[in-house]
């Protein structure tokens, strides 16, 4: 069915969406959230005094606002193993840094954080900011170094993780894919190849038999868009092909990997809970009122966000995603995790074929992260809670940060995201909790180590931490469960007018 056009007086070249079917590209009505009853927003109990006295009067100049958090809220932060773990020799990334013209700077993954020798010192520093959850990674290639060959000493230093995660009172969440493969799976084909669906369950199965005693809230996959598109489109990540049908192939396999390793988990710890991470960006058309930025945006938007959230809700694949009924997929999520970044502006581009006629920009007057890593916007999270809202299901931000090595932005990015969060657990989006990414600086992929997106500075030459003022800023807001004046006032009085009224 052709969607109907509104005439607009010009006309500018030949539409290229004009013979294609673009009924799909419409949005889905979202439940007004005004029905639903308020949840709790006590203050839950200080466990150690905060720096910062959350209930000191403020001054009689100041209003007192304080947004308060729900008592069992999940405050946290967020790694993946390789980006930690060191030594990660057997799988497709670190083949991936050995090749030069890969990442930036040639920085290596080598020992990274040394998580794998020394994971609890990192665990120390969260317990001393009072973080009651963390997400973690546990690597493929280690646990399975060959195929169906499972190597129990890595199974038990995972344990040894999680036990130790759990002596300091600190939930895990365990993400079960994070970007990387072993070095087997890549020869048979890796995400191409379907047989990898039944290996990933298999796999799955495997760790959750070893590893359920410590954890039941389990991430199958992390980002299967951010995955398909820089690996299989942009060619910047392993395998570095270019390719839109073989990236949505390779997406599609890794929802069907999905729900295959949700039944396996549910069948061996029928009261595990179960989601995946799914990065959603804002795609707003750079011009409003142009027709076809407006198409391109919504093609965009499509494409990247919500097509794989149409087929985990509704079972079905749409364009581009694919075409068809997905059943298997439908009721694999016990929640859905968040990860959210920034947005980005989205022009119609004839010449842009394999980007599906889009162009990706930046407001000239928008204020942007360091390393180019796109627009701060924390509207953005509000946007996006509302609209995973939609699935009727636990929220989890399982990701949200900056890159900011001098931390001059990071206070304030904190401070307005989590006050857009509050925003949105007021209007009862079921949002449970947040994981902040991350802890201490991290191997970031194809940035290698030049993004710091760490509470703690990490030294490249002897590793050494050194907690950044946003450390102290999140554990004040943990410790307190709430955004109070005071903070504001201590960590970004700029802030001031935008966030307290009078
Ligand atoms: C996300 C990835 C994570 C990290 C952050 C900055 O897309 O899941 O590993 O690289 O971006």
């Amino acid at each position: 069915m052709a969607k109907k056009r509104r005439s607009s007086g010009k006309k500018i070249g030949h539409d290229p969406f004009a013979d294609m079917d673009m009924s799909w590209i419409e949005e889905e009505p979202s439940p007004k959230p005004a029905d639903k009853e308020p949840e709790s927003t006590q203050v839950a109990p200080e466990s150690i005094p905060p720096a910062v006295p959350a209930t000191a009067p403020a001054s009689p100049s100041q209003p007192e606002a304080t947004f308060h958090f729900p008592d069992d809220f999940k405050w946290g932060v967020a790694t993946a193993a390789h980006q930690v773990e060191g030594d990660n020799t057997n799988n497709d990334w670190w083949a991936w840094e050995q090749e030069e013209g890969h990442i930036q700077d040639s920085h290596q993954s080598k020992k990274a954080c040394n998580w794998w020798g020394n994971a609890e010192a990192d665990f120390d520093r969260a317990a001393k900011l009072d973080l009651n959850a963390m997400r973690l990674s546990v690597e493929w290639s280690r646990i399975e170094p060959l195929p169906g060959e499972f190597d129990e000493a890595a199974l038990a230093r995972y344990a040894e993780m999680l036990q130790g995660l759990r002596a300091r009172a600190i939930e895990p969440m365990v993400t079960l894919h994070h970007f990387t493969n072993p070095l087997w799976l890549v020869d048979e084909g890796g995400w191409e190849n379907p047989e990898t669906v039944d290996r990933f369950a298999r796999f799955a199965r495997r760790v959750v038999e070893a590893l359920g005693e410590y954890c039941d809230l389990w991430c199958t996959i992390n980002e299967p868009n951010v995955y398909g598109y820089l690996g299989y489109v942009d060619g910047v990540w392993p395998p570095g092909k270019s390719d839109q049908k073989t990236a949505f192939l390779v997406m599609r396999h890794m929802l069907l990997a999905h729900a295959d390793a949700y039944r396996e988990i549910h069948d061996v710890q029928p009261s595990a809970r179960v989601g995946l991470a799914h990065n959603m960006r804002i795609l707003d058309p750079a011009t409003p009122n142009s027709q076809l930025d407006r198409r391109a945006a919504s093609v965009a938007d499509r494409a990247f966000n919500q097509a794989i959230l149409t087929a985990l809700d509704k079972g079905r694949w749409v364009l581009p995603l694919g075409f068809g009924p997905a059943w298997r997929l439908r009721g694999t999520l016990d929640w859905i995790g968040l990860n959210y970044y920034t947005r980005e502006l989205v022009a119609f581009d004839r010449t842009q074929r394999e980007s599906l006629y889009t162009r990706r920009l930046h407001a000239p007057d928008a204020e942007m992260l360091d390393g180019d890593y796109g627009e701060f916007y924390p509207h953005g999270l509000f946007r996006c809670i509302k609209r995973l809202d939609r699935l009727g299901l636990p929220i989890y931000v399982t990701e949200n940060g900056i890159p900011d090595d001098d931390d001059d932005q990071r206070p304030r990015y904190l401070l307005t995201h989590l006050h857009e969060m509050w925003h949105a657990i007021q209007m009862c989006y079921p949002v449970k909790g947040y994981y902040h990414w991350t802890l201490v600086d991290n191997f970031e992929w194809a940035e290698g180590w030049s993004l710091r997106f760490g509470l703690f500075s990490l030294s490249l030459k002897n590793k050494s931490r050194k907690p950044r003022q946003s450390a102290q800023l999140y554990a004040d807001i943990i410790q307190t469960n709430a955004i109070t004046p005071q903070i504001i006032e201590t960590y970004a009085p700029e802030l001031r007018a935008e966030l307290l009224p009078g």
